[in-house]
């Protein structure tokens, strides 16, 4: 095979499709930068990517709260869809398709979806009696609920009696079927502390759960029974589906299905687990289609270290966040300062200092104060690297020679915090290179080939962090690029794999630069504490 017949990976991955009751919070601000890193980090590598975020628009929550408002539905979803899109937008987000579940090809998708199942035999019509938690949207057993019952998530909403006939869906045919898939492909749930939760949700029996409502009128009607209107989680997982269509492309499961699916990952948090882990699976079995790749849960969020709620008020807003520190803050922060897989907290004072040391002093000064050098010792003229030259046992070659590959298994296994701390090791070194190698002193001495040496390893071990760190902080990792001379903009995706190769630019020492340097400007201006938390 020819390099230009090579298969080019493809990779397809979701944000789940949020909830339009109210302007994103940063809940939804952090599944998906987690998404964005991962698609730009896939991009860097070469692979196709597509990239689906969307909003979840049909039900009673949504229904309840446009009445409210005094709106129609659609009116009340069209508003609060541009506040997403506006964010995501200011968060430097590059998605590819954004999948609203009231689209005009999404109907047809559900329909046909629907009557796949009811042939297959799995849908049949009964009595629903139980608690529903509207915010959730979602059945809940008596024992879920807290004594004045509400349910842990809601604790001002108290969950609703039902007692109706709706269509429900047959899981417990299910249960053999995900018990063995859940074995066979351990990584179809990830982190494993939720795959656990999981299987043991499972081998207490699976319930048939219903997938209609008859006082909802907010939704797509049930084929061949206009009293019933879809269940809004039946409807919303096929907007997974249905964001597979081309734009212009006819609404059809065919047509969907055949370009990116199976979706390698839906990236969901730990709340939304069932559906996507237990229902989901089974109604794709039930339509006889092949199963998403893998479903990996981020923790909760909370602010200095309490619970976020509205009535508490005390969330995090991230249009205030990402106005008053910039994107490449607000996604380095979250990237670097949380175990994706585990709860993680935000606090303010931690975001200016994590921010101030790693990107402003670590990273910042150490290009700023390198390039100084150049200018004064090398006439501003980068100095070439001969890596041969170096011992095996230099401190920054010993640790940039590995550093793309841990990298990459840390991008790959989502564990973005290493990712960082392992890009801040060769960092850190760096600093202590120069500080203790003193090329001013050994310029005084006379000996410039050493000077050179030094300046050269670093600058090289600058632009391998920056190479690194660009899905994470593509505007600040431009301007190191910028600075070092090279013109790559990692804001540009597709083109990367001719800008700047993976198997070059991802490697120490493999990049030659020859480049009369430009002024140096600071990449990265220290951070202030607000007023209220340095109070
Ligand atoms: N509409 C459904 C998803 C349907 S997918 C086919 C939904 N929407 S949501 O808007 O309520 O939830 C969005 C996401 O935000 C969920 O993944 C949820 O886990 C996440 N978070 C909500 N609060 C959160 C925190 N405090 N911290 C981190 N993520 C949190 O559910």
């Amino acid at each position: 095979m020819t390099q230009h017949q090579t298969k080019i990976a493809k990779f397809a991955l979701t944000t789940p499709l949020y909830y339009v009751n109210d302007v994103p919070h940063i809940g939804s601000a952090y599944t998906t930068m987690i998404a964005d890193v991962i698609a730009r980090f896939k991009r860097l590598q070469g692979s196709s990517v597509l990239l689906i975020t969307g909003t979840d628009e049909h039900g009673q929550k949504i229904e309840r709260t446009a009445e409210a408002k005094g709106l129609e539905p659609q009116e009340h979803c069209d508003r609060i869809v541009e506040s997403f899109e506006s964010l995501w937008q200011k968060l430097n987000i590059q998605y590819d398709r954004f999948s609203r579940t009231t689209a005009k090809n999404h109907g047809a998708i559900v329909k046909e979806f629907f009557q796949r199942v009811w042939e297959q035999g799995d849908i049949y019509l009964a009595q629903q009696q139980g608690w529903y938690c509207v915010p959730c949207e979602e059945f809940k057993e008596k024992r879920e609920l807290l004594e004045d019952g509400c349910c842990p998530l809601h604790p001002n909403k108290k969950a609703e009696w039902r007692d109706e006939e709706n269509y429900f869906f047959r899981l417990s045919n299910y249960q053999e079927k995900l018990e063995t898939l859940y074995q066979e492909h351990p990584e179809f749930i990830e982190p494993e502390s939720r795959r656990n939760e999981v299987i043991s949700f499972v081998s207490g029996g699976l319930q048939d759960f219903s997938i209609s409502r008859v006082n909802v009128a907010w939704g797509f009607p049930v084929p061949g029974d206009d009293n019933h209107t879809i269940y809004v989680w039946f409807d919303a997982l096929l907007g997974y589906i249905t964001a597979l269509l081309e734009p212009d492309q006819e609404a059809g499961l065919e047509n969907a299905l055949s370009q990116w699916w199976p979706i390698n990952l839906h990236l969901i948090g730990k709340d939304i687990l069932r559906f996507h882990a237990v229902y989901w699976p089974a109604m794709l079995m039930s339509a006889k289609l092949p199963l998403p790749k893998q479903i990996f849960s981020h923790g909760f969020l909370t602010k200095d270290g309490q619970k976020m709620s509205k009535s508490l008020g005390n969330t995090v807003n991230p249009f205030d966040l990402v106005e008053r520190y910039g994107s490449d803050a607000v996604r380095y922060y979250f990237l670097k300062e949380i175990d994706c897989g585990r709860d993680g907290d935000f606090n303010e004072t931690r975001f200016v200092n994590v921010l101030n040391a790693d990107l402003a002093n670590d990273l910042g000064n150490l290009l700023n104060r390198t390039l100084g050098m150049i200018k004064k010792y090398c006439q501003g003229v980068i100095p070439p690297l001969i890596i041969e030259e170096l011992a095996l046992e230099h401190s920054l070659k010993s640790i940039g020679l590995e550093l793309g590959d841990r990298v990459t298994q840390a991008y790959e296994t989502l564990r973005f915090n290493q990712a960082c701390e392992e890009i801040l090791t060769l960092i850190r070194a760096s600093n202590k290179f120069i500080d203790e190698q003193a090329p001013w002193r050994l310029f005084k001495q006379g000996q410039q080939k050493e000077v050179e040496s030094i300046l050269a390893a670093v600058l090289e071990s600058v632009r391998l962090s920056a190479y690194l760190l660009s899905p994470i902080i593509p505007n600040l990792s431009n301007k190191v690029y910028q600075q070092l001379g090279l013109s790559v903009d990692f804001n540009e995706g597709d083109r990367l794999q001719e800008t700047a190769p993976f198997a070059q630019h991802s490697q120490w020492g493999k990049l030659k630069v020859n480049q009369t340097l430009t002024e140096a400007q600071p990449i990265f201006a220290r951070l202030d504490l607000p007023q209220e938390a340095s109070a």
